[in-house]
């Protein structure tokens, strides 16, 4: 039986849709990659109007959407709800969907099974991993049954725990020896890309010099081919600091609480629903009503 298609927001008329070539060709003209994530129809909506080049249904939409306490719990099926969904809101983008903790690293059979379910039944371009050693046996697995892979190295949020929790990494030689060695280990295995994140800036610039793929930093400096932030990270859409390398460009978790505020005071006060916002009914139309149902 052959799958659904899986329809695509309508075309944008002035631009072409982002393929991998396009990013490879924008690192060697060194123009800035732009890559956030999004988890829904109106995110990715938004990244489209905005003219972003990735969007990456992350799973940190387990924390920002789905409100579990770390990225670990969420599973294929909900991160293919939200891939769907912003799947149908894009349409230039490059698309590319985590695979969630403990659904590719146990073998490289179960890597290109979940994988291949992110392609056919949400369409991405692409899936990221984290990590690197087995993992990048995984992704050299997956490029070689054709499926795009964006690797991940550095603070790898699945493993957190391992890491020592959710803190820079690579600070010391050693440290940022064991970054630079996982990073060239995914480049070796045929990432199309890599998120560097929460590593020195100093020590991503060392590293680029040995990069040939395009580089996505978060929290790693300025040397990279691109940055990523996470959407509800750089609208505001989540309570509390964030981490160091957050910028925030909105407040939009204080507008919408304003907003369902107003909306409470007006129904409690009977400001709302005014006349405006109700639908009429002819007087005749009316009066029939009645007498029907005082008949029973
Ligand atoms: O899940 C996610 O949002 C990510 C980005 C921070 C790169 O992996």
């Amino acid at each position: 039986m052959s799958a659904p298609p899986i329809p695509k927001a309508p075309a944008a008329i002035d631009r072409l849709p982002v393929t991998l070539p396009a990013l490879a060709e924008r690192k060697r003209l060194g123009e800035p990659i732009v890559m956030v994530t999004a988890y829904d129809f109106p995110s990715a909506q938004a990244a489209e109007a905005a003219g972003v080049d990735v969007v990456l249904v992350g799973d940190s939409g387990a924390m920002t959407v789905l409100g579990y306490p770390s990225t670990v719990p969420v599973s294929v099926d909900e991160m293919l709800v939200l891939a769907r969904a912003v799947r149908r809101g894009l349409r230039t983008p490059l698309l590319v969907a985590d695979l969630p903790f403990g659904s590719y690293e146990a073998s490289d059979e179960l890597a290109i099974a979940t994988a291949q379910r992110f392609v056919k039944e949400a369409g991405v371009d692409g899936v990221k991993l984290e990590g690197a050693g087995v993992v990048a046996q995984r992704a050299r697995a997956l490029v070689q049954a054709g499926i795009p892979v964006m690797g991940h190295v550095g603070l790898t949020p699945q493993t957190a725990t391992a890491l020592g929790g959710y803190r820079a990494q690579g600070r010391t030689a050693e440290r940022a020896h064991a970054v630079a060695r996982d990073a060239l280990e995914l480049q070796e295995a045929g990432c199309f890309a890599i998120v560097f994140e929460a590593i020195p800036a100093a020590v991503a610039a060392v590293l680029m010099e040995r990069m040939a793929v395009p580089v996505i930093g978060i929290g790693a400096g300025d040397a990279t081919d691109g940055q990523v932030l996470v959407f509800h990270d750089l609208l505001g859409i989540r309570e509390g600091v964030g981490a160091r390398f957050v910028k925030r460009y909105a407040d939009l978790q204080a507008e919408m609480t304003a907003g369902v505020r107003a909306y409470a005071e007006d129904v409690r006060a009977r400001r709302y629903p005014e006349p405006d916002h109700t639908y009429s009914i002819d007087p005749g139309e009316l009066r029939r009503f009645r007498e029907l149902l005082a008949a029973g």
